[in-house]
């Protein structure tokens, strides 16, 4: 495997550095304004210029003990993983590939509320750093009139750690998403028609990562559930649930204290979903 980590002075040209849409170690930690993320003292963060996923890099990292709050991040990858055994299209320089080490000190039935934080993360960083509402669609996906621009995938490690990953689309190309997924994502700069700095846009997202998780912490749930209904492009909107070969169609209508999603179905009766996905009905009557 070619792994290479940068630490920003070797991108050094001239008196400048070309730290517009180049994610870069020292650029990216001279803009962190957080007082945990990014700031183990005992280890250091990892910025590659190409990793096969930051995700599995960090998983790796927290079975030799990384502390939370470490940081592992890539201007490309080459095995970015998705939700649901997918693939994470990961182009150089086209998006923020991130993630997290973290040791929450959760009840497991509790864990599934990273995932809703880190959605309030992602959209309070972008509507911060961007200027635009993105929008969040059960279960973490980060939409923008109903295209997905970012998406999250927390995987566990033992002894108890959580790898918080989180994708954002800043400047991909229609030409480089796979064909499947081409008329149902987008990029922040193509919505915006305005540049993002990756740096200043990964720091924003480590100082949400950071407010968000303390609150969650802090036992302001509440705080952290209303935040993502806030952001919700999915509560009010007919869905079609799917969970493994189960299909419910209905009605969004809350997010229940653990993150589920609760759903009046067609017939009147109320159910919560865990896990799965959603699709959200236009209206044409499609679903997307
Ligand atoms: C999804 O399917 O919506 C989740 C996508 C998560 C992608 C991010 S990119 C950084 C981190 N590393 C990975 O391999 N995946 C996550």
């Amino acid at each position: 495997m070619n792994l290479h980590m940068n630490n920003g002075s070797q991108h050094m040209k001239g008196n400048t550095t070309d730290t517009s849409t180049r994610l870069d170690k020292d650029a990216l930690e001279a803009l962190l304004a957080t007082s945990r993320v990014g700031r183990a003292v005992s280890w250091t963060n990892e910025v590659w210029d190409t990793v096969d996923s930051t995700n599995a890099r960090a998983l790796a990292l927290a079975a030799d003990g990384a502390p939370e709050g470490v940081i592992v991040a890539a201007r490309q990858q080459t095995a970015g993983r998705g939700r649901l055994g997918r693939a994470w299209v990961s182009p150089l320089d086209t998006g923020l590939y991130m993630s997290f080490i973290l040791r929450p000190n959760l009840a497991p039935t509790a864990l599934p509320l990273i995932s809703i934080a880190a959605g309030v993360a992602a959209a309070c960083a972008v509507e911060k750093t961007c200027g635009m509402r993105a929008g969040l669609k059960w279960v973490n996906d980060v939409v923008h009139r109903g295209k997905k621009i970012g998406g999250i995938l927390c995987e566990m490690q033992n002894p108890p750690a959580v790898v918080l990953g989180i994708g954002i689309n800043l400047r991909l190309h229609p030409n480089e998403m796979p064909e499947e997924i081409r008329e149902r994502a987008d990029s922040i700069e193509n919505i915006t028609a305005n540049p993002v700095d990756t740096n200043v846009m990964a720091a924003a997202l480590c100082l949400e990562v950071e407010r968000v998780y303390a609150q969650l912490m802090s036992n302001d749930r509440q705080s952290v559930l209303q935040q993502w209904k806030n952001y919700s492009a999915t509560l009010g909107r007919h869905i079609n649930a799917f969970y493994g070969t189960e299909t419910t169609r209905g009605k969004a209508v809350d997010l229940a204290e653990n993150g589920a999603l609760v759903i009046e179905t067609d017939e009147g009766e109320r159910i919560v979903l865990h896990a799965g996905e959603v699709t959200i009905r236009n209206e044409d009557g499609t679903y997307a």
